[in-house]
């Protein structure tokens, strides 16, 4: 006989297979489940046991999306990727281009394929006409809550670095590479850094961020954000300190805000920021004052 147990553990199993990590339950799968798990304990029928979990059907629970957390979803591989759909970009002006965009990347069918993001956008804010564009490497709890990038720790790390830079964040373009918190087993305030497959599946969204608002300079915070565009790995040590160019933009590439919160003390690190964005300002023609030459001395 096929228990009810035992068509959900096969769907469950075929959904982890092609690398679906996290799914929605509704009201009524959950306490279908709940009743499923006390009559398994207690090998007596519970009470309210809707009819898909109270008979041996072998048809899938009514699951729409259902929170594996015993699954970690850096550890599930990912489904092949689903082809980026067509953007079709509308709009005269470089705001309305961002609008279309960001209208056709909510529920932007390869990032929702994987299964291991969340749901909520979070696009981008910014100047769509600025000259400096920074990009991370995905939302985290407080992003997703605002729906804007940058609006947690990091962000305020760098807001500071904006300040120094005497830009306002209204002045620049600040996006992720990609557009959905990663999600993690049993999650709530905590965040991870995207996966390769997370990434890829995003960049179409990106690489027409940068064609709509043509920045003159990128600066890419981290190692995420440099591997996305430059596809050349990680290191931000190795790969900072030096021009490169994604799409014919100047790019430069950074420590990320979060790795200044994690060396508060570490004067090393915030030195070398300030030389990669001093760097940006020189290559944009900014004005560079002398306190602002000054904020590191010179090494004896
Ligand atoms: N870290 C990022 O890279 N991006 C955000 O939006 C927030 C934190």
């Amino acid at each position: 006989m096929i228990r009810p147990v035992d068509s959900l553990l096969e769907y469950l199993s075929a959904q982890q297979a092609r690398g679906i990590s996290h799914l929605h339950l509704d009201p009524d799968a959950r306490s279908g489940l709940r009743a499923l798990s006390e009559r398994l304990r207690t090998g007596k029928p519970g009470t309210g046991v809707p009819a898909v979990v109270a008979t041996a059907s072998v048809r899938p629970p009514p699951v729409r999306v259902l929170q594996l957390d015993e699954l970690a979803p850096q550890e599930v591989t990912s489904p092949p990727p689903l082809p980026a759909p067509q953007l079709l970009i509308e709009g005269a002006s470089r705001a309305e281009k961002l609008a279309s965009l960001q209208r056709q990347a909510d529920a932007w069918p390869p990032a929702r394929a994987l299964g291991s993001l969340r749901e909520v956008l979070v696009f981008a804010t910014g100047n769509p006409e600025a000259r400096l564009m920074f990009i991370g490497d995905a939302p985290g709890y407080e992003e997703e809550k605002k729906r804007l990038p940058f609006v947690g720790p990091a962000g305020q790390q760098l807001d500071k670095i904006l300040t120094a830079m005497g830009v306002a964040r209204s002045d620049v373009y600040l996006s992720n590479i990609v557009k959905f918190r990663p999600a993690t087993a049993r999650q709530t305030t905590n965040n991870r850094p995207p996966s390769t497959a997370e990434i890829a599946a995003c960049l179409p969204l990106l690489h027409q961020e940068i064609a709509i608002v043509r920045p003159q300079c990128i600066i890419a915070l981290g190692g995420s954000a440099a591997d996305g565009l430059l596809g050349r790995g990680g290191d931000v040590a190795a790969l900072r300190g030096a021009w490169h160019e994604h799409a014919g933009v100047p790019l430069r590439v950074t420590y990320h805000p979060s790795q200044l919160l994690l060396a508060a003390h570490d004067t090393q690190v915030r030195r070398l920021v300030w030389e990669d964005l001093l760097a940006v300002m020189e290559r944009c023609g900014m004005p560079i004052s002398d306190k602002q030459r000054g904020f590191f001395p010179p090494k004896p």
